[in-house]
């Protein structure tokens, strides 16, 4: 019986240990999170309930249960040495060290490094520890087309892009000041013009295996609007790729991943064990990178996990060896639809602690529980994401509908999209992507 200790108590951890049951290994689940995520629960064989920015009650934890590895889900864990202080303790991880998760934790680590080793995929950047030279910056070099980005994590609220965002470069240098003062620089970069695709691989610090191509959809409401949020739900297709993105398109995002591994290695001497999740947004220009996390993508996770065909324990344990290439990473010929139940004025203003009543879900449907809490007398919201449905099916159009199928069971203060994985919506990113492409 393998021991595997999971960290994190949202969706994409739920997924992670749905994966992970699956396996034909015996396997059993040690959970560590901020709350009771009631699908962890189900499936886990001891669910602990503690802080995650220290790690003093994980540790305890650890030397109870000496586990035979770890998976670290969430960023802020990551970032602040959750991989490091498992090890210390003689835990290896399906998750990065500090020093290489700095390619999600620090834009200017990673924009550096790409120009560095000669990584494709950047735009044109600068980062500033004062506002002296921005203006210029931003007028003559950018052309007044310029996003802002905070040098370390914000919770999704570091980026701030010109004509959604920004509406001139005095507002820009005002935020960009507020960045510095914060975390000492700031990045500035030309804002791309394309369609935006995340391609998560998983990397042994070597090799680099490509999971399906996700579309997520950053903001609230219907039709792309709204406020920036975690993510409010995604698709991918059965072909694994997307309808708007090409062949090449893929294999670019796939040689920037496999080249920035090297690079983190070359730059740090510590390999990247675990998931390399790049944003990528498809441009006339070729694929260019607009960020990496070094995590699995939430909602993308609930995409990708529940198609793998591979055992998913044997991949964490070949990650953690180097030894990825001799594994036939499969996934099935399936697409995949997530739509996500959030609170009502999230991201902005979420109420807060209320109570959701889930009814009858058509049991084709996947559900995965995120910032819930089980008590006594039901389960409770934080003021994040609550519930992601996802469909699978053979096409998009049939993985959408089964996902929505699912949102009316769901009664108290709660709203979705409903426009994600439809025809309309695809069809509209189909021409954009014609359009820009001339
Ligand atoms: P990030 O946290 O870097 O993923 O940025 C959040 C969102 O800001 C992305 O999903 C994009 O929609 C947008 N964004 C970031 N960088 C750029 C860029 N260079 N050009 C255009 N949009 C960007
Ligand atoms: N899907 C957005 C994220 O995981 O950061």
């Amino acid at each position: 019986m393998k021991k595997i200790l999971l960290v994190g108590n949202g969706a994409r951890e739920h997924v992670i240990a749905e994966t992970l049951k699956r396996s034909p290994q015996e396997i059993s689940i040690i959970a560590y999170g901020k709350a009771k995520n009631p699908g962890i629960a189900t499936l886990a064989d001891k669910y602990e309930i503690g802080p995650l920015d220290t790690f003093e009650q994980l540790k305890k934890l650890v030397a109870e249960e000496k586990p035979d590895f770890a998976i670290v889900g969430p960023d802020d864990p990551i970032a602040d040495g959750a991989v490091d202080t498992l090890l210390e303790m003689g835990i290896r991880s399906m998750a990065p060290l500090q020093t290489v998760a700095r390619l999600e934790s620090s834009k200017s680590f990673t924009r550096n490094l790409l120009n560095k080793y000669s990584v494709p995929g950047n735009p044109k950047f600068k980062v500033f520890v004062d506002t002296k030279e921005i203006k210029e910056f931003i007028d003559n070099d950018l052309g007044g087309n310029f996003v802002v980005k905070a040098d370390g994590l914000m919770g999704g609220k570091g980026v701030k892009v010109s004509g959604e965002h920004l509406h001139s470069t005095e507002e820009g240098t005002t935020f960009a000041k507020q960045c510095i003062d914060k975390f000492g620089r700031v990045v500035i970069e030309e804002k791309l013009i394309g369609e935006e695709f995340s391609l998560m691989c998983f990397c042994d610090g070597t090799h680099v295996v490509p999971m399906p191509a996700i579309q997520d959809h950053k903001r609230a409401y219907n039709g792309d609007t709204g406020p920036n949020t975690g993510g409010m739900g995604t698709y991918s297709d059965a072909d694994h790729k997307l309808p708007f993105i090409t062949d090449q398109d893929i294999r670019e995002a796939i040689e920037i991943t496999k080249k920035t591994a090297q690079a983190l290695f070359k730059e740090t001497g510590a390999e990247f064990k675990g998931i390399m999740y790049g944003g990528f947004i498809a441009t006339k220009n070729g694929t260019k990178l607009i960020e990496f996390n070094a995590r699995f993508g939430d909602p993308e996770a609930m995409n990708a996990l529940p198609i793998l065909e591979t055992d998913f324990v044997e991949i964490c344990e070949r990650i953690i060896d180097g030894t990825l290439d001799q594994l036939d990473v499969k996934f099935a010929p399936k697409a995949t639809v997530c739509k996500y139940v959030v609170p009502e004025g999230y991201p902005e203003n979420p109420v807060k602690g209320k109570k959701i009543e889930i009814g009858k879900v058509p049991k084709e449907v996947k559900m995965y529980y995120a910032s819930v809490d089980q008590k006594e007398d039901g389960i409770y919201m934080s003021s994040s994401r609550a519930l992601a449905f996802v469909g699978i099916a053979d096409t998009i159009s049939d993985a959408e509908k089964i996902a929505a199928s699912a949102l009316s069971s769901i009664s108290g203060k709660v709203f979705y999209r409903d426009d994600i994985g439809t025809d309309a919506l695809i069809q509209k990113r189909i021409d954009h992507m014609k359009e820009i492409r001339g």
